[in-house]
């Protein structure tokens, strides 16, 4: 080899080993930093979820602007796309707020928590998502409904609803009769709260969907105040509420909730109720999604476990071609300056069927195994 030419590979070698490293840096998660995609722009895809088909992901969240004012919608639910849930593509606004003050998501109302669920026998995508009517603070606390042929869109407003107006809860065994409620009497605050909205529809705020193994759908919210969860089962096209659903712990206040099922159990991963700021994760089993479901503490273990290392639950993600693998998604919320809000995404592994998170400042799909 010519001496011209070893000095040329000498002096190319640390951008190569330096380009390698930047690749190889871009293929691990690292919760709270910034995520850029694509574009090189900061994920905007807050309170989000995460549906997976044909080999790609779809990432659905709040599109949040800057300062305060990025708590309230003013552009809609961003989507963006991913093979391999490291590197993700910018795939637009998927649902867009109105300009026609007449809408129910008119520019400045409140969209939260949007999910995405793909519905095989209308082969729509349909997206549910936590509404507050403008100017209206948290008071309306809606569901608010839009289906695409698409999964990112454009996907259409349908309806907003208060949903299961006159219809009572579903008590699976093991619920005692004398906690079963009684419209005539209720007998406490919680109880109280449901008879009053018994007739016009229950609250619906911080929410999830969940698309069992047999391919009935649920809509999971806080409700009542957000003293409790509902689980609530959705009809065949997944675009309305049957009239059956459970509550989850009455006076509990939890919100967040996220879910998945491991070996025929069902999981279920929430937050207190502390509004932007952060608190104790709550982790809930049951054996069937109705429930009961037990609680079951905090999952969380080590520094920052007390404050779910400053995040709050979203969306648990299962890892498409890997058994039992799921990610724990949590946002950590900036509501001074929204838009900087940041992504939590843990592995979650289990100590004796036990689900547990633990903070990584960097960790990749390896720590699943194969
Ligand atoms: C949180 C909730 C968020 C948002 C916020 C508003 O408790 O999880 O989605 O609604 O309150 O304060």
């Amino acid at each position: 080899m010519k001496a011209t030419k070893l000095v040329q590979i000498l002096v190319l070698l640390p951008y190569v080993f330096i380009l390698s490293n930047v690749n190889a840096q871009q293929q691990t998660f690292e919760p709270a930093a910034i995520w850029k995609d694509n574009n090189g722009i900061h994920i905007n895809a807050h309170g989000g979820g995460v549906l997976y088909q044909k080999g790609t992901y779809y990432w659905f969240g709040e599109h949040k602007v800057e300062g305060s004012k990025g708590n309230t919608a003013q552009v809609g639910v961003h989507c963006y796309t991913s093979k391999d849930l490291y590197h993700w593509k910018d795939a637009g606004i998927a649902l867009s707020v109105s300009d026609d003050p007449e809408s129910d998501i008119v520019r400045g109302c409140i969209i939260e928590r949007p999910k995405v669920i793909y519905n095989k026998r209308t082969r729509k995508y349909v997206m549910w998502f936590h509404l507050e009517l403008k100017d209206k603070g948290y008071w309306a606390a809606r569901a608010g409904l839009a289906t695409a042929d698409r999964p990112t869109g454009p996907y259409t407003f349908i309806k907003s609803l208060r949903p299961n107006a006159g219809k009572m809860p579903f008590y699976p065994s093991g619920i005692p009769v004398a906690e079963h409620i009684n419209v005539e009497k209720p007998a406490n605050n919680t109880d109280s709260i449901f008879c009053r909205d018994w007739k016009g529809g229950q609250m619906c705020r911080d929410m999830t969907l969940y698309v069992d193994d047999d391919g009935k759908a649920y809509h999971i919210f806080s409700s009542e105040e957000n003293m409790t969860l509902h689980i609530a089962e959705l009809d065949k096209s997944y675009t309305s509420h049957t009239g059956k659903f459970s509550r989850v712990y009455p006076g509990f206040q939890t919100e967040a909730p996220a879910i998945f099922k491991r070996n025929g159990k069902y999981y279920m991963i929430g937050s207190a109720c502390t509004g932007w700021a952060p608190n104790a994760a709550r982790l809930f089993v049951a054996s069937s999604i109705y429930g009961p479901w037990k609680y079951e503490g905090n999952p969380c273990q080590g520094e920052g476990a007390g404050l779910t290392y400053g995040g709050q639950s979203t969306f648990i993600l299962p890892v498409a071609g890997k058994k039992n693998a799921f990610i724990f998604m949590a946002d950590k919320w900036q509501p001074k300056n929204a838009i900087d809000g940041r992504y939590i995404w843990l592995p979650i592994t289990f100590k004796a069927e036990k689900p547990e998170l633990s903070w990584a400042d960097s960790w990749t799909l390896n720590s699943f195994g194969s």
